[in-house]
């Protein structure tokens, strides 16, 4: 990132891996920030095509056509910067990054997770609390560090698990927190900042919670 005077002028880039029902509650909401770039590492991604039909600019850069994760976050950097992208969200990238990416975007690159954080990293979040038999489970905001869905969590969606339940249900559940929660905390990112706390990073300032039937939402909040 060149300077600060860019993030007067913020722009969004979205990293995606699959069908990019993510990235669609992104296309869908007001962000604060148009999204300038939609990167897939997959190149039959349905992702994409919701991307183009939104009329925003997609690129397809495969995991498997570098030689390191350093050289493939390089890729993907220069192509976000070629953008004039300030602030990169993670919406299904099944891909670990690197620090060539998050020093690049420092503090500014956030990823969705099917879990309550720190529980449940990683591949099938949903399916891991379903055979752990949880009675609650959610999704989790965060900024991204280097390791598996484990950086400072901004935010997260608790949704109990009911009787009767199968894996699908549990994911549809979850899901519909993850499209409400995603946008909501771009939003607030991008057009209010964070604010450094001594427990970590935090949204600026509370909003109204949404009211939501089912779930209940938890946010780091200070002010500044
Ligand atoms: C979402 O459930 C997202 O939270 C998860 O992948 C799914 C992508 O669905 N991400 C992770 O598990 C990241 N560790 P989508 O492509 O329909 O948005």
């Amino acid at each position: 990132m060149s300077s600060r005077a860019h993030l007067d002028h913020p722009k969004l880039g979205v990293l995606v891996s699959g069908s990019g029902t993510n990235l669609q509650a992104l296309l869908d909401a007001d962000l604060g920030a148009p999204i300038a770039l939609v990167i897939s590492n997959k190149k039959g991604a349905f992702a994409l095509e919701r991307a183009q039909k939104h009329g925003v600019k997609t690129c397809v850069l495969g995991h498997k056509d570098f030689e390191s994760r350093e050289h493939y976050d390089a890729a993907i950097v220069a192509a976000l910067e070629a953008e004039g992208v300030t602030h990169v969200v993670l919406a299904g990238f099944m891909r670990i990054v690197t620090s060539v990416l998050l020093d690049a975007f420092p503090r500014r690159v956030l990823n969705i997770h099917p879990s309550l954080l720190p529980a449940f990293p990683g591949i099938d979040a949903q399916k891991q609390a379903f055979e752990a038999r949880t009675l609650i489970a959610g999704c989790s905001v965060h900024l991204v560090d280097s390791g598996l869905d484990s950086g400072p969590i901004l935010a997260q969606a608790a949704v109990p698990v009911c009787p009767g339940d199968d894996l699908d249900a549990l994911r549809a559940r979850i899901l519909v927190e993850e499209h409400a929660l995603l946008p909501w905390v771009v939003r607030l990112v991008i057009t209010r900042g964070l604010v450094e706390t001594p427990e970590g990073p935090a949204l600026r300032s509370a909003l109204p919670l949404p009211s939501r039937s089912l779930a209940l939402w938890s946010v780091r909040t200070a002010e500044a």
